[in-house]
Protein backbone atom coordinates (compact mmCIF):
# COMPACT_ATOMS: atom_id res chain seq x y z
CA UNK A 1 0.00 0.00 0.00
CA UNK A 2 1.64 3.66 -0.90
CA UNK A 3 2.36 5.41 1.69
CA UNK A 4 0.66 9.16 2.28
CA UNK A 5 2.18 11.71 3.66
CA UNK A 6 -0.67 14.12 5.55
CA UNK A 7 0.08 17.42 7.03
CA UNK A 8 -1.44 18.12 10.23
CA UNK A 9 -2.47 21.20 11.71
CA UNK A 10 -3.14 21.29 14.96
CA UNK A 11 -4.21 24.60 15.65
CA UNK A 12 -5.53 26.24 19.06
CA UNK A 13 -7.52 25.06 22.24
CA UNK A 14 -9.26 21.64 21.86
CA UNK A 15 -7.47 21.11 18.16
CA UNK A 16 -4.40 20.10 19.98
CA UNK A 17 -6.26 17.34 21.90
CA UNK A 18 -8.77 15.48 18.82
CA UNK A 19 -5.98 16.10 16.56
CA UNK A 20 -3.18 13.79 18.03
CA UNK A 21 -6.65 11.11 18.98
CA UNK A 22 -6.90 10.87 15.55
CA UNK A 23 -3.86 10.53 14.32
CA UNK A 24 -3.34 7.80 16.87
CA UNK A 25 -6.57 6.21 15.17
CA UNK A 26 -5.10 6.50 11.85
CA UNK A 27 -2.29 4.91 12.42
CA UNK A 28 -3.82 1.29 12.84
CA UNK A 29 -5.40 2.07 9.13
CA UNK A 30 -2.27 2.26 7.31
CA UNK A 31 0.92 3.48 6.49
CA UNK A 32 1.20 7.31 6.93
CA UNK A 33 4.08 9.89 7.50
CA UNK A 34 2.61 12.47 9.26
CA UNK A 35 4.23 15.89 8.83
CA UNK A 36 3.62 18.88 11.42
CA UNK A 37 2.44 22.25 10.06
CA UNK A 38 1.87 25.27 12.33
CA UNK A 39 -1.00 27.52 12.00
CA UNK A 40 -3.44 29.50 14.38
CA UNK A 41 -3.78 32.06 17.35
CA UNK A 42 -0.21 30.62 19.35
CA UNK A 43 1.75 30.37 16.03
CA UNK A 44 0.72 33.70 15.58
CA UNK A 45 1.88 34.99 18.56
CA UNK A 46 4.86 32.64 18.39
CA UNK A 47 6.14 33.80 15.27
CA UNK A 48 3.78 36.32 14.41
CA UNK A 49 2.30 35.26 11.33
CA UNK A 50 -1.16 32.84 11.77
CA UNK A 51 -0.11 30.68 8.69
CA UNK A 52 3.32 30.85 7.91
CA UNK A 53 4.61 30.08 4.20
CA UNK A 54 6.40 26.90 5.41
CA UNK A 55 3.00 25.54 6.30
CA UNK A 56 1.18 26.41 3.43
CA UNK A 57 4.35 24.84 1.58
CA UNK A 58 4.21 21.98 3.55
CA UNK A 59 0.35 21.81 2.65
CA UNK A 60 1.12 21.73 -0.60
CA UNK A 61 3.72 18.79 -0.72
CA UNK A 62 1.21 16.56 1.36
CA UNK A 63 -1.08 14.07 -0.09
CA UNK A 64 -3.89 15.50 2.37
CA UNK A 65 -4.44 18.22 4.87
CA UNK A 66 -5.50 17.23 8.63
CA UNK A 67 -6.77 20.24 10.46
CA UNK A 68 -7.92 21.15 13.82
CA UNK A 69 -9.21 23.90 14.68
CA UNK A 70 -7.69 27.88 15.38
CA UNK A 71 -8.88 30.26 17.77
CA UNK A 72 -9.61 33.41 16.47
CA UNK A 73 -7.74 36.27 18.80
CA UNK A 74 -10.06 39.29 19.73
CA UNK A 75 -9.91 42.77 18.19
CA UNK A 76 -7.84 44.33 21.47
CA UNK A 77 -5.44 41.15 21.39
CA UNK A 78 -4.34 41.73 18.07
CA UNK A 79 -2.36 44.99 19.08
CA UNK A 80 -3.03 46.59 15.95
CA UNK A 81 -0.74 43.76 13.72
CA UNK A 82 -3.14 42.19 10.78
CA UNK A 83 -4.34 38.82 10.80
CA UNK A 84 -5.60 36.78 8.05
CA UNK A 85 -7.27 33.85 8.93
CA UNK A 86 -5.64 30.32 8.78
CA UNK A 87 -8.80 28.22 7.32
CA UNK A 88 -9.91 31.16 4.71
CA UNK A 89 -5.85 31.32 3.69
CA UNK A 90 -6.16 27.55 3.27
CA UNK A 91 -8.90 27.47 0.96
CA UNK A 92 -8.03 30.32 -1.22
CA UNK A 93 -4.48 29.54 -1.45
CA UNK A 94 -4.90 25.44 -2.33
CA UNK A 95 -8.28 26.42 -4.45
CA UNK A 96 -10.96 24.39 -2.27
CA UNK A 97 -13.99 25.10 -3.55
CA UNK A 98 -16.09 22.31 -2.09
CA UNK A 99 -17.00 22.04 1.52
CA UNK A 100 -18.60 18.70 2.52
CA UNK A 101 -20.17 18.38 5.35
CA UNK A 102 -22.18 14.78 6.07
CA UNK A 103 -24.98 14.50 8.19
CA UNK A 104 -25.16 11.24 9.88
CA UNK A 105 -26.66 10.11 13.45
CA UNK A 106 -25.98 6.68 12.18
CA UNK A 107 -29.62 5.94 12.17
CA UNK A 108 -32.40 7.39 10.39
CA UNK A 109 -30.72 10.43 9.29
CA UNK A 110 -28.12 10.47 6.55
CA UNK A 111 -27.40 13.21 3.77
CA UNK A 112 -24.64 15.20 2.72
CA UNK A 113 -24.37 19.07 2.30
CA UNK A 114 -22.00 20.32 -0.46
CA UNK A 115 -21.40 23.71 -0.35
CA UNK A 116 -19.75 26.16 -3.10
CA UNK A 117 -16.96 27.57 -0.66
CA UNK A 118 -15.23 30.38 -2.94
CA UNK A 119 -17.95 32.61 -4.19
CA UNK A 120 -21.09 34.28 -3.69
CA UNK A 121 -20.94 37.01 -0.41
CA UNK A 122 -18.28 36.03 0.64
CA UNK A 123 -16.24 37.66 -1.49
CA UNK A 124 -16.27 40.16 0.18
CA UNK A 125 -17.37 43.06 -2.13
CA UNK A 126 -18.71 45.23 0.35
CA UNK A 127 -19.37 49.10 0.23
CA UNK A 128 -20.95 51.74 1.99
CA UNK A 129 -22.41 54.58 -0.44
CA UNK A 130 -22.29 58.14 1.55
CA UNK A 131 -24.59 59.62 -0.51
CA UNK A 132 -27.44 57.27 -0.88
CA UNK A 133 -27.01 56.16 2.64
CA UNK A 134 -27.01 52.75 1.24
CA UNK A 135 -24.83 49.73 2.25
CA UNK A 136 -23.87 47.67 -0.65
CA UNK A 137 -22.74 43.77 -0.61
CA UNK A 138 -22.31 42.02 -4.49
CA UNK A 139 -23.06 38.58 -4.65
CA UNK A 140 -20.60 36.95 -6.75
CA UNK A 141 -21.85 34.07 -8.38
CA UNK A 142 -19.62 32.66 -11.68
CA UNK A 143 -20.77 30.63 -14.61
CA UNK A 144 -17.62 28.42 -14.06
CA UNK A 145 -17.90 27.84 -10.25
CA UNK A 146 -21.50 26.46 -10.44
CA UNK A 147 -20.24 24.03 -13.07
CA UNK A 148 -17.50 22.73 -10.80
CA UNK A 149 -19.45 22.72 -7.58
CA UNK A 150 -22.16 21.14 -9.13
CA UNK A 151 -20.41 18.78 -11.42
CA UNK A 152 -18.24 17.35 -8.16
CA UNK A 153 -21.98 16.75 -5.76
CA UNK A 154 -22.70 14.60 -8.94
CA UNK A 155 -19.67 13.07 -8.84
CA UNK A 156 -19.51 12.56 -5.31
CA UNK A 157 -22.60 11.14 -5.21
CA UNK A 158 -21.72 8.57 -7.45
CA UNK A 159 -18.82 7.53 -6.04
CA UNK A 160 -20.52 7.22 -2.37
CA UNK A 161 -23.69 5.39 -3.91
CA UNK A 162 -26.41 8.57 -3.41
CA UNK A 163 -29.21 8.10 -5.36
CA UNK A 164 -30.15 12.08 -5.94
CA UNK A 165 -28.82 15.28 -6.17
CA UNK A 166 -30.61 18.52 -4.45
CA UNK A 167 -30.03 21.65 -5.73
CA UNK A 168 -30.86 24.36 -3.25
CA UNK A 169 -31.66 27.86 -3.79
CA UNK A 170 -33.49 31.38 -4.17
CA UNK A 171 -34.03 31.68 -7.77
CA UNK A 172 -37.48 33.21 -7.16
CA UNK A 173 -36.13 36.34 -6.13
CA UNK A 174 -32.16 36.22 -6.98
CA UNK A 175 -33.02 35.33 -10.72
CA UNK A 176 -29.32 36.22 -12.09
CA UNK A 177 -27.49 34.43 -9.67
CA UNK A 178 -29.16 31.82 -8.22
CA UNK A 179 -30.51 31.76 -11.74
CA UNK A 180 -27.38 30.99 -13.46
CA UNK A 181 -26.87 28.41 -10.40
CA UNK A 182 -29.85 26.20 -10.92
CA UNK A 183 -29.60 26.56 -14.64
CA UNK A 184 -26.15 24.74 -14.86
CA UNK A 185 -27.56 22.42 -12.05
CA UNK A 186 -29.95 20.79 -14.38
CA UNK A 187 -27.36 21.21 -17.94
CA UNK A 188 -25.13 19.30 -15.76
CA UNK A 189 -27.28 16.69 -14.48
CA UNK A 190 -28.65 15.30 -17.52
CA UNK A 191 -25.26 13.74 -17.57
CA UNK A 192 -25.75 11.53 -14.67
CA UNK A 193 -29.10 10.40 -15.66
CA UNK A 194 -27.20 7.43 -17.26
CA UNK A 195 -26.02 6.41 -13.82
CA UNK A 196 -30.02 6.79 -12.58
CA UNK A 197 -28.84 9.78 -10.32
CA UNK A 198 -31.92 11.79 -10.01
CA UNK A 199 -32.12 15.52 -9.79
CA UNK A 200 -34.45 18.12 -8.44
CA UNK A 201 -34.24 21.30 -7.03
CA UNK A 202 -35.62 22.99 -3.51
CA UNK A 203 -36.10 26.89 -2.31
CA UNK A 204 -33.80 27.34 0.54
CA UNK A 205 -36.37 28.46 3.22
CA UNK A 206 -38.18 25.72 2.35
CA UNK A 207 -35.06 23.53 2.58
CA UNK A 208 -34.38 24.91 6.15
CA UNK A 209 -37.40 24.13 7.30
CA UNK A 210 -37.63 20.27 5.60
CA UNK A 211 -33.88 19.40 7.30
CA UNK A 212 -36.12 19.99 10.82
CA UNK A 213 -39.03 18.55 9.41
CA UNK A 214 -38.28 15.92 7.16
CA UNK A 215 -35.02 15.60 6.75
CA UNK A 216 -34.89 12.33 5.00
CA UNK A 217 -35.68 13.67 2.39
CA UNK A 218 -32.38 14.67 1.12
CA UNK A 219 -29.32 12.64 0.13
CA UNK A 220 -26.82 14.97 -1.69
CA UNK A 221 -27.39 18.93 -1.11
CA UNK A 222 -25.71 21.32 -3.42
CA UNK A 223 -26.17 24.91 -2.89
CA UNK A 224 -24.26 28.27 -2.84
CA UNK A 225 -21.68 29.80 -0.24
CA UNK A 226 -23.69 31.66 2.26
CA UNK A 227 -26.87 29.14 2.11
CA UNK A 228 -24.61 26.28 2.76
CA UNK A 229 -23.05 28.09 5.40
CA UNK A 230 -26.20 28.45 7.25
CA UNK A 231 -28.02 25.31 6.34
CA UNK A 232 -24.75 23.16 7.51
CA UNK A 233 -24.78 24.34 11.48
CA UNK A 234 -28.71 24.23 11.20
CA UNK A 235 -28.22 20.67 10.05
CA UNK A 236 -25.57 19.58 12.81
CA UNK A 237 -28.08 20.48 15.42
CA UNK A 238 -29.88 17.72 13.87
CA UNK A 239 -27.02 15.12 15.26
CA UNK A 240 -26.45 16.00 18.76
CA UNK A 241 -24.21 19.32 17.68
CA UNK A 242 -20.81 19.61 16.67
CA UNK A 243 -19.13 16.63 18.37
CA UNK A 244 -19.79 14.13 15.99
CA UNK A 245 -19.57 16.47 12.46
CA UNK A 246 -17.00 16.23 10.07
CA UNK A 247 -16.01 18.10 7.53
CA UNK A 248 -13.96 18.06 4.45
CA UNK A 249 -13.02 21.21 1.94
CA UNK A 250 -11.79 19.63 -1.95
CA UNK A 251 -10.40 21.15 -4.93
CA UNK A 252 -9.17 19.71 -7.81
CA UNK A 253 -5.66 19.19 -6.21
CA UNK A 254 -5.60 18.76 -2.84
CA UNK A 255 -8.01 17.58 0.40
CA UNK A 256 -8.36 19.32 3.78
CA UNK A 257 -9.97 17.72 6.58
CA UNK A 258 -11.41 18.98 9.78
CA UNK A 259 -13.85 18.97 12.34
CA UNK A 260 -16.56 21.68 11.70
CA UNK A 261 -16.53 22.83 15.75
CA UNK A 262 -13.88 25.86 16.91
CA UNK A 263 -11.22 25.38 19.44
CA UNK A 264 -13.76 25.53 22.65
CA UNK A 265 -12.02 27.26 24.60
CA UNK A 266 -14.53 27.00 27.40
CA UNK A 267 -13.28 23.00 27.73
CA UNK A 268 -9.81 22.99 25.97
CA UNK A 269 -7.31 21.24 28.74
CA UNK A 270 -9.97 19.76 30.42
CA UNK A 271 -9.64 16.29 28.61
CA UNK A 272 -12.69 15.79 27.50
CA UNK A 273 -13.34 16.85 24.28
CA UNK A 274 -15.09 14.64 21.87
CA UNK A 275 -12.98 12.93 19.43
CA UNK A 276 -15.13 11.82 16.88
CA UNK A 277 -15.61 14.67 14.78
CA UNK A 278 -12.05 14.92 14.11
CA UNK A 279 -12.12 10.92 13.97
CA UNK A 280 -15.17 11.01 11.41
CA UNK A 281 -13.13 13.36 9.31
CA UNK A 282 -9.82 11.25 9.04
CA UNK A 283 -12.81 8.90 7.76
CA UNK A 284 -13.15 11.06 4.91
CA UNK A 285 -9.78 11.39 4.74
CA UNK A 286 -9.15 7.93 3.82
CA UNK A 287 -11.84 7.71 1.77
CA UNK A 288 -10.29 10.55 -0.49
CA UNK A 289 -7.16 8.68 -0.85
CA UNK A 290 -8.85 6.09 -1.60
CA UNK A 291 -8.63 3.59 1.14
CA UNK A 292 -12.11 2.88 0.81
CA UNK A 293 -12.44 0.15 3.10
CA UNK A 294 -10.41 1.56 6.33
CA UNK A 295 -12.81 4.51 5.76
CA UNK A 296 -15.84 2.10 5.82
CA UNK A 297 -14.28 0.24 9.15
CA UNK A 298 -13.46 3.49 10.48
CA UNK A 299 -16.92 4.80 10.45
CA UNK A 300 -18.33 1.47 11.55
CA UNK A 301 -15.96 1.76 14.60
CA UNK A 302 -17.26 5.23 14.87
CA UNK A 303 -21.01 3.95 15.21
CA UNK A 304 -20.40 1.27 17.48
CA UNK A 305 -18.90 3.33 20.14
CA UNK A 306 -21.65 5.77 19.79
CA UNK A 307 -24.38 2.82 19.92
CA UNK A 308 -22.28 1.55 23.03
CA UNK A 309 -22.56 4.94 24.67
CA UNK A 310 -18.65 4.83 25.21
CA UNK A 311 -18.84 8.79 24.69
CA UNK A 312 -17.94 12.17 26.10
CA UNK A 313 -19.96 14.06 28.83
CA UNK A 314 -21.31 16.19 24.98
CA UNK A 315 -23.16 12.90 24.07
CA UNK A 316 -24.55 12.00 27.42
CA UNK A 317 -21.29 9.68 28.33
CA UNK A 318 -18.52 10.24 30.96
CA UNK A 319 -15.34 8.99 29.38
CA UNK A 320 -12.69 11.06 28.78
CA UNK A 321 -11.13 12.12 25.32
CA UNK A 322 -8.46 9.46 25.34
CA UNK A 323 -10.70 6.35 26.41
CA UNK A 324 -13.21 7.17 23.63
CA UNK A 325 -10.10 7.04 21.09
CA UNK A 326 -8.83 4.20 23.19
CA UNK A 327 -12.20 2.46 22.50
CA UNK A 328 -12.10 3.44 18.84
CA UNK A 329 -9.16 2.00 18.22
CA UNK A 330 -10.44 -1.25 19.90
CA UNK A 331 -13.02 -1.84 17.47
CA UNK A 332 -11.08 -1.00 14.52
CA UNK A 333 -9.02 -3.76 15.50
CA UNK A 334 -11.94 -5.75 15.64
CA UNK A 335 -13.13 -5.20 11.93
CA UNK A 336 -9.82 -5.61 10.59
CA UNK A 337 -9.63 -8.47 11.67
CA UNK A 338 -13.54 -9.95 10.75
CA UNK A 339 -14.14 -7.61 7.65
CA UNK A 340 -12.14 -8.48 4.04
P1 LIG B 1 -16.76 26.01 19.27
O1 LIG B 1 -17.16 25.08 18.19
O2 LIG B 1 -15.33 26.07 19.61
O3 LIG B 1 -17.59 25.66 20.61
C1 LIG B 1 -19.00 25.78 20.69
C2 LIG B 1 -19.52 24.93 21.88
O4 LIG B 1 -19.46 23.55 21.54
C3 LIG B 1 -18.66 25.09 23.13
O5 LIG B 1 -19.51 25.03 24.25
C4 LIG B 1 -17.75 23.90 23.09
O6 LIG B 1 -17.31 23.47 24.35
C5 LIG B 1 -18.60 22.86 22.41
N1 LIG B 1 -17.77 21.94 21.61
C6 LIG B 1 -17.17 22.21 20.41
N2 LIG B 1 -16.47 21.16 19.99
C7 LIG B 1 -16.60 20.20 20.94
C8 LIG B 1 -16.09 18.88 21.05
N3 LIG B 1 -15.29 18.33 20.14
N4 LIG B 1 -16.42 18.17 22.16
C9 LIG B 1 -17.23 18.70 23.10
N5 LIG B 1 -17.74 19.94 23.04
C10 LIG B 1 -17.44 20.69 21.96
O7 LIG B 1 -17.29 27.46 18.83
P2 LIG B 1 -17.05 28.86 19.55
O8 LIG B 1 -17.06 28.71 21.02
O9 LIG B 1 -18.02 29.76 18.90
O10 LIG B 1 -15.61 29.34 19.09
C11 LIG B 1 -14.41 29.16 19.84
C12 LIG B 1 -13.24 29.61 18.99
O11 LIG B 1 -13.10 28.73 17.86
C13 LIG B 1 -13.39 31.02 18.44
O12 LIG B 1 -12.16 31.67 18.49
C14 LIG B 1 -13.83 30.77 17.00
O13 LIG B 1 -13.46 31.83 16.16
C15 LIG B 1 -13.09 29.51 16.68
N6 LIG B 1 -13.68 28.69 15.58
C16 LIG B 1 -12.81 28.08 14.73
C17 LIG B 1 -13.28 27.25 13.73
C18 LIG B 1 -12.27 26.58 12.84
O14 LIG B 1 -11.10 26.57 13.15
N7 LIG B 1 -12.69 26.00 11.74
C19 LIG B 1 -14.71 27.00 13.54
C20 LIG B 1 -15.53 27.64 14.53
C21 LIG B 1 -15.03 28.46 15.51
MG1 LIG C 1 -20.01 28.34 9.93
Amino acid sequence: MKRYKICVIEGDGIGKEVIPETVRVLENLGDFQFIKGYAGYQCFKRYGDPIPEETIETARECDAILFGAVTTPKPHELEGKRYRSPIITLRRELDLYANIRPISNFKDIDFVIIRENTEDLYVGREYYNPHTQEAVAERVISKRGCYRIVRFAFEYALEHHRRKVSCVHKANVLRVTDGLFLKTFYEVSEHYKRYNIEADDYLVDTTALYIVKNPQLFDVIVTTNLFGDILSDEASGLIGGLGLAPSANIGDRYGLFEPVHGSAPDIAGKGIANPLASILSGAMMLQYLGMERESRILRMAVKSVVEKGYTTPDLGGNLKTREVTDKVIEEVKRYLEVMP
